[in-house]
């Protein structure tokens, strides 16, 4: 049967600056496509201070704020759509609790979380986030090549 990619649901999951500098996108891409998602959008970034106090903009005045913007301008960041049913749930419950000394071990910040905020992976929490935190990656091209099925996220 013929699996409509543009229509499923899509979260967004960002393999952040500790995933990058160990080597460990091929482990955690392992994870999602073992539970059935698609990666349907992917690149390497390496964002700006400013960029993260936008995305992070609700935890403006938190006392980890300005720890985790340092944090994720860091170094380069690997930045990942993933579509299927469920799929912001899913990738909520394979990332893990936020901490990952709280994280169920079997998680991928239980396993690779190293101290806060260097939790490895970020994705998107709702179906509204995920459209906006996409959107703040890439471009979306609905019909590419004519074709009703094709989804396409430009760089
Ligand atoms: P939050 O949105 O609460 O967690 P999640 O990533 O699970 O949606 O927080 C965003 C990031 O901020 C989190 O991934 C790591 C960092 N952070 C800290 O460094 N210390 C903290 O106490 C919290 C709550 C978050
Ligand atoms: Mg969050």
């Amino acid at each position: 049967r013929c699996y409509n990619i543009f229509m499923a649901e899509k979260t967004l999951v960002i393999y952040k600056p500790d995933a990058v500098r160990r080597n460990i996108i091929g482990e955690i891409t392992t994870l999602f496509q073992d539970r059935g998602l698609k990666m349907v959008g992917a690149k390497l970034g390496w964002y700006s201070r400013e960029f993260w106090e936008e995305f992070y903009a609700e935890h403006k005045g938190k006392d980890f704020f300005e720890r985790l913007v340092n944090y994720m301008s860091s170094g380069p960041i690997f930045i990942t759509v993933w579509s299927g049913d469920d799929a912001v749930r899913v990738g909520r419950q394979l990332a893990g609790a936020t901490d990952p000394l709280q994280a169920d071990p079997g998680s991928i910040r239980g396993r690779y979380g190293l101290p806060m905020p260097m939790n490895t992976v970020h994705c998107s929490d709702s179906l509204e986030s995920a459209e906006r935190e996409i959107s703040l990656f890439f471009k979306t091209t609905k019909f590419l090549n004519g074709n009703k099925t094709s989804f396409t996220l430009l760089c």
